[in-house]
């Protein structure tokens, strides 16, 4: 049985119960964090609670924790959860509603204690470092049709949930998105970047995508190691005309695609772009 946190508490996650009048039940009123910790060191964690910030502001929910707080959570649950699993390759969930009304109504209630609840689960290994290992993945490709705040990491994720189905649907892991003019925005859990004659491409930040905490690490650890790497917009043509694609995000860290909608990237296989890349990030993600 995996521990969990609610409200300040630890306890078996099956003991953990909310009311069903919470409005991250009812509307799906909430923000969440997914925070990746190997060994019981985590990646980004400034990032995470700083991200966690900037989207309960922006829903005008007042953040309960101070980093410092939430870091002692995260530890907790680390050391609470480390003998339930196999591998020390931990993920810690936190996740903030605006709490349980007596009514439902969709204007923000006063009064209303926010709802904070933690687990943690166990998630990949770290990439390998060798392009021969690494696991090369399939993708769909299909018009984002989510709202016009993906920067906000909010509970509210149908629209992900939608995309990413139809890429399960298809057999493939994940579903990656364009806008209506044809622009690469992300993927339905995961940012993309693409690389064409070895300069690396991720589309620049704003209400289109979410400002991924491992696509930030990764820029960083690729310029550190001397990659030319840049933030631009670009298309779906040029994404299937690319030589290499990758995904980030907290559980997939940097990871290749060889597919996309049935049609080969590069040469098929995993990178040698890649390879240099994932290097770049082990050597940097637990600095930043
Ligand atoms: N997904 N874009 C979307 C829509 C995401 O949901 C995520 C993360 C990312 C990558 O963000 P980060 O590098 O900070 O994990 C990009 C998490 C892992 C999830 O929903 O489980």
């Amino acid at each position: 049985m995996t521990i969990a946190f609610l409200n300040g508490e630890f306890m078996p996650l099956a003991e953990a119960k909310i009311s069903p009048m919470d409005r991250g039940f009812l509307f799906g009123d909430g923000i969440y964090e997914v925070v990746p910790t190997y060994d019981g060191a985590p990646v980004g964690f400034k990032g995470h609670t700083a991200r966690m910030s900037d989207g309960l502001s922006a829903i005008n929910i007042d953040n309960p924790y101070t980093p410092e707080q939430w870091r002692e959570i995260l530890d907790t649950l680390v050391s609470k959860n480390s003998t339930h699993f196999s591998t020390g390759n931990i993920g810690i969930y936190f996740h903030v509603s605006r709490g349980a009304d007596v009514k439902r109504y969709h204007a923000y209630p006063t009064g209303v204690t926010p709802t904070v609840f933690g687990f943690a689960f166990e998630i990949a290994p770290p990439q390998p470092t060798n392009k021969q290992s690494a696991k090369a993945l399939k993708v769909a490709l299909e018009e984002d049709k989510r709202w016009q705040r993906c920067h906000i990491k909010s509970t509210s994720l149908l629209g992900n949930v939608m995309h990413f189905q139809a890429g399960a649907d298809a057999g493939v892991n994940e579903t990656i998105l364009f806008n209506s003019e044809g622009m690469i925005t992300e993927a339905s859990a995961c940012n993309v970047f693409m690389v064409k004659d070895n300069v690396i491409t991720t589309p620049p930040l704003n209400h289109q995508l979410l400002p991924g905490i491992t696509r930030a690490i990764a820029i960083t650890a690729f310029k550190n190691a001397g990659l030319d790497v840049k933030e631009d917009w670009f298309s779906k043509e040029d994404l299937l005309n690319a030589d290499e694609v990758w995904l980030t995000s907290s559980s997939k860290e940097v990871a290749a695609v060889t597919e996309v909608n049935g049609k080969q990237i590069g040469e098929g296989i995993v990178g040698p772009v890649w390879e240099k890349a994932i290097r770049a990030y082990h050597a940097y993600k637990f600095d930043a």
